[in-house]
């Protein structure tokens, strides 16, 4: 395997200051973030961050979502594990995930928190990979658009490895 990093920790850093400057100016400063697990663990925690050094106080939830399994590819279908998040009715959420993919996990948890009875849903993806999409769904607030290529690392994985990874690289299979 190969690894070949596209966004080093310094670049990452620059984006979410800017994700964060961007969603201040425009979320109501009570927002409810909700991470999508595992994905969105290092970045959630970043961007929170970042938030607060813009005058927002978001509450932070995290949900976890049935996708991929061990494989690469989505299982196109989608379910919600374990507990839903307290208190959305009436409430800014901002759902957060590492990449925007087939965009089948968003798009599933948009709905979800607008059948709740959230006052609005926005979502932010690190990533975005929006030549993979499979239905109708654009985030709001984007770090870095990708071409089709399997990334690892700030929170991504590949089969549970790499997520510890401080910054994005591309993961390549040798041919062995
Ligand atoms: P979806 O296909 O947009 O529903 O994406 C579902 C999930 O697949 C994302 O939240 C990621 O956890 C995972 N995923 C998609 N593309 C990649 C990738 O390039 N590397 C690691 N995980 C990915
Ligand atoms: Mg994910």
């Amino acid at each position: 395997m190969t690894l070949t990093v596209i966004h080093d920790e310094q670049a990452i850093a620059g984006r979410v200051a800017d994700l964060a400057q961007r969603i201040a100016a425009t979320v109501p400063s009570d927002l409810l973030v909700v991470g999508v697990l595992k994905g969105a663990f290092v970045f959630v925690a970043d961007l929170v961050r970042a938030l607060d050094r813009r005058g927002a106080t978001p509450e932070v939830e995290f949900m976890r979502l049935s996708s991929y399994g061990r494989s690469r590819e989505s299982a196109g279908s989608v379910r919600l594990l374990g507990e839903p998040p307290a208190a959305i009715s009436g409430r800014t959420v901002l759902v957060v995930d590492d990449i925007a993919d087939t965009g089948v996990s968003l798009d599933f948890a948009r709905r979800f928190f607008v059948e709740r009875g959230a006052a609005q849903v926005l979502t932010c993806v690190l990533l975005d990979k929006p030549s993979r999409r499979r239905v109708a769904f654009v985030p709001e607030f984007v770090g870095f658009v990708i071409d089709d290529v399997f990334v690892v690392g700030y929170g991504l994985d590949d089969a549970e490895r790499y997520r510890h990874l401080p910054y994005l690289a591309t993961l390549e299979n040798d041919g062995r």
